[in-house]
């Protein structure tokens, strides 16, 4: 009997293939350039994605973190609207395809996918590895730029990950206003990083005028209470480092941690968390410090105790960016 491989499993065995044969010299050179590139001005006129070894690098490299990322935030808003699930979905920006196999990470199964990107090795890569996930297989990968003649087709979930930050002002605007007219929820994943937080708010306030609710991270749809400039609402996930990064970072640690900032907001009525951890729980001698963003629109500290029983058990296994308190247990 096949037993089904989890996607997460499949993409990092698809990926790994991705450099069989390559010398690890022309990997770490192509992994070079990309940085390189990234760290140029952005946003870019052309795609920072030329060829097959930038993409290669690009999937190899970068999109461990970003499925992960998408992942975590995809969980945060599966569980605020848990009787729903996306029946297709549009990945603009979507390159090498992280959000794709992410969103079949969250909600198992075939549905109609399209990619969206204005670079053609990307999509072809991405179309590649996707032939690794019989549920992927169908996903229809077009050639697409971003700007003010951009229209999505009516879909259930846009994502948008990781593009903001490559885009002009103006492109922006258009993506985000794009993915409201055409989608009931809408997904935007950036780098964990103060400009990034930036983009996602200025996305958010976006959403939330055209009528959409704020499903995850925040417990609400006012406004943010953190202050620009003094601090960042970010979390972070775990990826586990491939022999690539290895080669190119050094060190020995098994994984590394990706931070990103993101919104996840919906026209359906989401039940968003309680509260929401904000930063890494402090855990001191009999307490834990939770660092929250709650429903009166604030951020607070809240203390836990031993004294306070099953609730300090739980702070104890309570995650940076984990719902507060956690849901009662299912049965
Ligand atoms: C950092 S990559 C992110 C890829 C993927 N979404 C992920 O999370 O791994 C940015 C992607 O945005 C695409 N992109 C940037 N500007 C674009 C534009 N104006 N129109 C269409 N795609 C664009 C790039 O080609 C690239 O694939």
């Amino acid at each position: 009997m096949n037993v089904p491989v989890h996607p997460a499993e499949a993409l990092r065995t698809a990926l790994a293939g991705l450099l069989d044969g390559l010398p690890p010299k022309a990997a770490t050179q192509a992994v070079d350039r990309l940085i390189a590139n990234y760290r140029g001005t952005t946003p870019t006129h052309t795609p920072v994605l030329r060829d097959r070894s930038d993409v290669v690098a690009y999937a190899a490299y970068r999109m461990p973190a970003t499925f992960e990322a998408v992942r975590s935030a995809l969980e945060a808003f599966a569980d605020a609207v848990p009787q729903w699930t996306p029946a297709s979905h549009v990945d603009v920006g979507g390159g090498t395809g992280a959000a794709t196999w992410a969103v079949n990470a969250t909600w198992a199964g075939a549905r109609p996918v399209t990619v969206l990107d204005w670079a053609e090795p990307a999509l072809a890569l991405g179309r590649e590895i996707a032939a690794a996930n019989p549920e992927l297989k169908s996903a229809e990968w077009h050639r697409s730029r971003i700007g003010s003649a951009l229209t999505i087709e009516s879909t259930d979930l846009v994502t948008v990950s990781y593009v903001l930050g490559e885009l002009t002002d103006a492109d922006r605007a258009s993506v985000v206003t794009a993915a409201a007219t055409a989608a009931q929820a809408v997904v935007i994943i950036e780098p964990g990083t103060p400009d990034g937080y930036a983009r996602v708010i200025e996305a958010r306030d976006r959403l939330i005028t055209a009528g959409f609710h704020v499903a995850a991270p925040c417990p609400h749809s006012a406004a943010c209470p953190i202050v620009p400039g003094e601090d960042w609402c970010h979390f972070s996930a775990r990826v586990a480092r491939s022999s690539l990064h290895r080669q190119v970072k050094g060190g020995s640690l098994p994984y590394e941690d990706e931070k990103f900032s993101y919104v996840a907001a919906t026209r359906l009525p989401p039940t968003p968390a309680p509260s929401r951890v904000v930063r890494k729980p402090q855990i001191r001698k009999g307490q834990v410090l939770l660092d929250l963003c709650g429903p009166d629109e604030a951020l607070h500290r809240e203390t836990v105790t031993k004294r306070h029983g099953p609730l300090y058990r739980a702070a104890r296994d309570a995650d940076w960016g984990d719902a507060w308190p956690p849901p009662p247990a299912e049965d």
